[in-house]
C-alpha cells in the first residue's frame, strides 16, 4: 500500500491575518514495507505532514494517494483510510477515555461493528504484542504508570490492524528504559507484520539504527532524504537548522578534527570502534592486534 504525496502544501487559517504555510509543495514516494524516519526542527511541518495520510487534514492544494485512493475525495472512505493507516499521536495517553483497559483498546474495532469475539481477539493480541498483562484488562487506564499508558494507547491502535503505522515522538517524556521498550516493539511490528512504518522522533540514535530511509523537513519543505548514512553525511546542512548527528559520529568528527586519520562515516559504537582500531592498527605498523 504505497503512499503517494504530490505537491501538498497546507495553510492553517487561510486567508487571516494569522495564517501560516505549514507544507509547502510536498512531493514524496513511500513503498510498501518501508521504515521511514521523519526528522525536522520544531514547527518544520512534521506532525502537520502526517496528519494528511489518513484524512485527519485536508490538503491546500495537492493531493495524498493512499493504496490508489485521493484521501479526502470521498468522505465516506475516509473510515476506511483511517482504519488502514494508523496515526499515533504525540501523548498519546491522553486521549484515553474509557473507563477499563480493554474498553478503550476496543473502541475502535467496536465501531468498525466487528464481532465481540473478533474484539477480544485483537484486543487480547494487541496487548500481547505492546507487552500488557492480561490481567491489566479490567483496571482503570487512569491507574496505570504513563509508560503502561502509552502502550494502552498504541494497543488502541494497533487493534484496529492498520497496515501503515505512524507515530509522532512515540518515546517523549519516558525514561530510557520505557523508550527501549516501546521502540522494540514498533522494531518488532514492522519486521513481522511488514507493517510500512513512520517514526518522527528527535532521536537521531534511535533514527540511525532502525530506519531504512531519512526525511529530513525544514520549513515546510523536504529538504534532505536517504538512507541514514546518506543523511547525516550532510553535517552541515543539518547543523544549520539546529539538528544534530549520533553522538558517535559527533566524537569521531572531533578525532578527525584533532588530526586522527578516522572516518566520520559511522553511525553506532560498533563502527567508531571498528573505526578507531583500524588507526591504532595502521599507527603500530599492522603489528599490533590491540
Ligand atoms: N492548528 C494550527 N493552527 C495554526 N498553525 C499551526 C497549527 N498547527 C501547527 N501550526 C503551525 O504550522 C507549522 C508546522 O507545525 P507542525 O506542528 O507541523 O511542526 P512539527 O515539525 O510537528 O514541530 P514539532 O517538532 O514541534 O512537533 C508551525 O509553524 C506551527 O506553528
Ligand atoms: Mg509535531
Amino acid at each position: 500500500m504505497p503512499i503517494i504525496i504530490e505537491r501538498l502544501s497546507h495553510t492553517y487559517q487561510k486567508d487571516t491575518p494569522f495564517q501560516v504555510e505549514a507544507l509547502h509543495d510536498i512531493n514524496l514516494t513511500i513503498r510498501d514495507g518501508e521504515f521511514i524516519g521523519l526528522i525536522g526542527p520544531t514547527g518544520s511541518g512534521k506532525s502537520t505532514l502526517i496528519q494528511h495520510l489518513n484524512g485527519l487534514l485536508r490538503a491546500s492544494s495537492g493531493r495524498v494517494v493512499v493504496d490508489g485512493e485521493v484521501i479526502g475525495e470521498n468522505k465516506q472512505r475516509l473510515k476506511d483510510i483511517r482504519q488502514k493507516v494508523g496515526l499515533i499521536f504525540q501523548y498519546p495517553e491522553h486521549q484515553l477515555f474509557e473507563e477499563t483497559v480493554f474498553a478503550d483498546i476496543a473502541f475502535g474495532p467496536k465501531n468498525l461493528g466487528l464481532e465481540p469475539e473478533e474484539i477480544q481477539r485483537r484486543v487480547t493480541n494487541s496487548m500481547k504484542v505492546v507487552g500488557l498483562p492480561t490481567e491489566l484488562a479490567e483496571r482503570s487506564p487512569f491507574e496505570l504508570s504513563g509508560g503502561q499508558m502509552r502502550r494502552v494507547a498504541i494497543a488502541g491502535v494497533l487493534a484496529m490492524e492498520p497496515s501503515i503505522l505512524i507515530l509522532d515522538e512515540p518515546t517523549a517524556g519516558l525514561d530510557p528504559r520505557g523508550r527501549d521498550e516501546i521502540l522494540g516493539q514498533i522494531e518488532f511490528l514492522h519486521k513481522k507484520l511488514n507493517l510500512t512504518t513512520i517514526l518522527v522522533s528527535h532521536s537521531m540514535e534511535d533514527i540511525a539504527r532502525l530506519v531504512d530511509r531519512l526525511i529530513v523537513m525544514h520549513k515546510g519543505t523536504v529538504l534532505l532524504q536517504g538512507t541514514p548514512r546518506e543523511v547525516f553525511a550532510e553535517e552541515k546542512i543539518l547543523e544549520e537548522i539546529g539538528l544534530a548527528v549520533p553522538q558517535v559520529k559527533t566524537i569521531m568528527t572531533s578525532l578527525r578534527d584533532q588530526g586522527l586519520d578516522v572516518s566520520t562515516d559511522v553511525l553506532n559504537l560498533n563502527e567508531a570502534e571498528n573505526e578507531i582500531m583500524k588507526y591504532f592498527k595502521k599507527r603500530t605498523g599492522g603489528t599490533s592486534d590491540a
